[in-house]
């Protein structure tokens, strides 16, 4: 049995998580800074550094507590190494050696992404949930990443494409801007589009044929040019088609993908799953495929800790000296993230 403290602080979730191999969650605290970031309409890096910085050690300390557990019970220290924004990836990279150090225990720096593929392996006490089989294919969006990415057997991750622009989640909040829907967008534009009720606004969807990847930037100018008109259609009607437009174009390319690689089950996650019409689309086409479909409950979907700890779990052999000279990655080519953690 190992135990893992993981830490999450890449974006404006600060978060602390105790996992037991890589399933079991004993603990998943999680500090959001929404209503911080709501004065601003998003994310501002600085201000967002500075709140880690201020909630991760009452964010660890709840984990610890809530998991009843004390430092004897802990095997390993995990924390996001990479992707996000930099001054906020440090604090929690950094509290993680600190204390991984203090307690000579071995350091996990892990991947924001893999994180969000194994919150599918993550279940919380007394449930019984079967593993994802493998291989398979994941599809990870959120607010910084839309990624098509194969999971062979033996866990390793080959990139197939992703978003050439927009990240699906960057689109759903610069519309909910455009709408004058408050941060995040996601769940703003769901509200929205559900009194929507019968009409026939149809926005663009870019094919992109012949390859697995996405385009964002034009069905945003196209939200732009339909509230511009004067005679434009009510928001809730423009937030259904904006959502029905994302929803079809992600879901169609997933059960395609999935099909070609014969994979065994398709994972879905990143804070855009947290979307009831794209879990339920992809449903829809992938199940069809007889291919099984996984997606983490909406608060798993999101940033969290419990997801780190999942994905440290398969890379317990990648421990590290927390001692030793060690960065963040704020950006890394996606070919080489999917590598990232064996190439070490
Ligand atoms: O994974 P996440 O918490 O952070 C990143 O790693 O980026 O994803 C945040 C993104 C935001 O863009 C937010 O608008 C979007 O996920 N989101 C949603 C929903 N809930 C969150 N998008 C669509 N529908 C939702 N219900
Ligand atoms: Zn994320």
């Amino acid at each position: 049995m190992t135990t893992i403290l993981a830490l999450e602080s890449s974006c404006d979730e600060t978060a602390a998580a105790v996992v037991v191999d890589g399933r079991r969650m004993r603990s998943n605290v999680v500090a959001s800074q929404i209503e911080l970031h709501e004065v601003t309409g998003g994310v501002v890096p600085e201000v967002a550094a500075r709140q880690h910085l201020r909630a991760i050690v009452p964010v660890i300390r709840q984990a610890l507590a809530d998991a009843e557990c004390d430092w004897a019970d802990i095997d390993a220290v995990a924390a996001t190494a990479g992707p996000g924004l930099p001054g906020a990836l440090v604090v929690g990279l950094n509290a993680g050696r600190a204390l991984a150090f203090a307690r000579g225990l071995p350091f996990i720096p892990t991947d924001h992404i893999e994180g969000h593929v194994c919150a599918n392996w993550l279940v919380g006490a007394g449930e019984a949930t079967e593993a994802p089989p493998l291989p398979a294919l994941a599809l990870v969006v959120s607010g910084g990443h839309t990624e098509l990415l194969l999971m062979r057997a033996d866990g390793r991750f080959r990139r197939l494409g992703g978003t050439r622009d927009d990240a699906a989640g960057e689109a759903f909040d610069k519309v909910a801007r455009l709408l004058g829907l408050g941060y995040p967008g996601g769940p703003a534009i769901s509200r929205l589009a559900a009194q929507a009720g019968k009409h026939r606004l149809r926005l663009p969807r870019a094919w992109l044929r012949g390859s697995d990847d996405w385009s964002f930037s034009g069905l945003k100018t196209a939200v732009q040019r339909v509230v511009a008109q004067p005679d434009a259609p009510p928001p809730a009607q423009v937030a259904d088609a904006f959502e029905e437009s994302v929803a079809d174009v992600l879901s169609a390319k997933t059960a395609y993908a999935a099909e070609r690689e014969g994979v065994r089950s398709v994972l879905v996650a990143g804070g855009v799953a947290a979307n009831p019409r794209l879990r339920a689309r992809i449903r829809e086409r992938v199940e069809a495929l007889g291919i099984p479909v996984f997606i983490p409950p909406p608060e798993l979907c999101t940033d969290n800790a419990a997801m780190i700890a999942a994905a440290a779990a398969r890379h317990l052999d990648a421990a590290v000296d927390p001692a030793s000279p060690l960065d963040i990655h704020s950006t890394l080519p996606p070919a080489e993230r999917a590598t990232m953690l064996t190439r070490r």
